[in-house]
């Protein structure tokens, strides 16, 4: 374990296997369709690395980079689109693959943007949901583990853009980032 990690909430172990039951699910639901996995940047390429390789059928990958933290412990509130992609989206199913909702933001900011861009289906999936969080009223179609409202970082979560790199969730020591502080 990282000398910064105060526990492991989620093992190593446990997110490989809960990648290989949403991946059996997501094989059943998308059987004999061609859906486009968008995976929000950069949180969710562990889970969207380990997810889409127990999906089988065919698919297409694409990316976006929508931030709504920047650097902060908390949302701002405001979302902004960073990149944008490069496919298009009338008329697919679309797989939104997210590490975490907190807030929800992001989540609703992307499901009204495809939406408007006229999906055939838009379901999501994350490996983390924390519903504490919430400020708006926002539900994943499919969430790995539900997590309490803690700092958690670890496999795609990042505080001040590090621990993405670890293979399992962790919560991070307060005094890593400064205690109690509530900004
Ligand atoms: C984090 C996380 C989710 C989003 C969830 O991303 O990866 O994408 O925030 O928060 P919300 O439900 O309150 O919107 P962040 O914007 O920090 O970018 P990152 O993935 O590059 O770390
Ligand atoms: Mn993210
Ligand atoms: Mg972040």
């Amino acid at each position: 374990m990282h000398s910064d990690i105060q526990d492991v909430l989620i093992s190593t172990e446990d997110i490989q296997a809960k990648c290989r039951e949403l991946g059996a699910q997501l094989t059943d639901e998308y059987e004999g369709k061609f859906p486009l996995a968008v995976g929000v940047l950069k949180g969710a390429l562990p889970f969207m690395s380990d997810l889409l390789r127990n999906i089988h059928t065919h698919l297409e990958m694409d990316f976006m980079d929508i931030s709504s933290y920047g650097n902060e412990m908390r949302s701002s509130g405001e979302v902004k689109i960073e990149k944008d992609l490069d496919t298009k989206v009338e008329g697919r199913d679309i797989l939104i693959v997210e590490d975490i909702i907190d807030s929800g933001l992001t989540l609703s900011y992307l499901m009204d943007l495809f939406k408007y861009r006229k999906a055939n289906s838009i379901k999501l999936v994350t490996l983390l949901d924390k519903p504490e969080g919430r400020t708006v009223d926002i539900k994943a179609d499919m969430a790995g583990f539900e997590v309490p409202n803690e700092f958690v970082v670890g496999y795609g979560l990042d505080y001040q853009e590090r621990y993405r790199n670890l293979s399992y969730i962790g919560i991070l020591k307060p005094e890593v980032y400064g205690g109690n502080d509530e900004s």
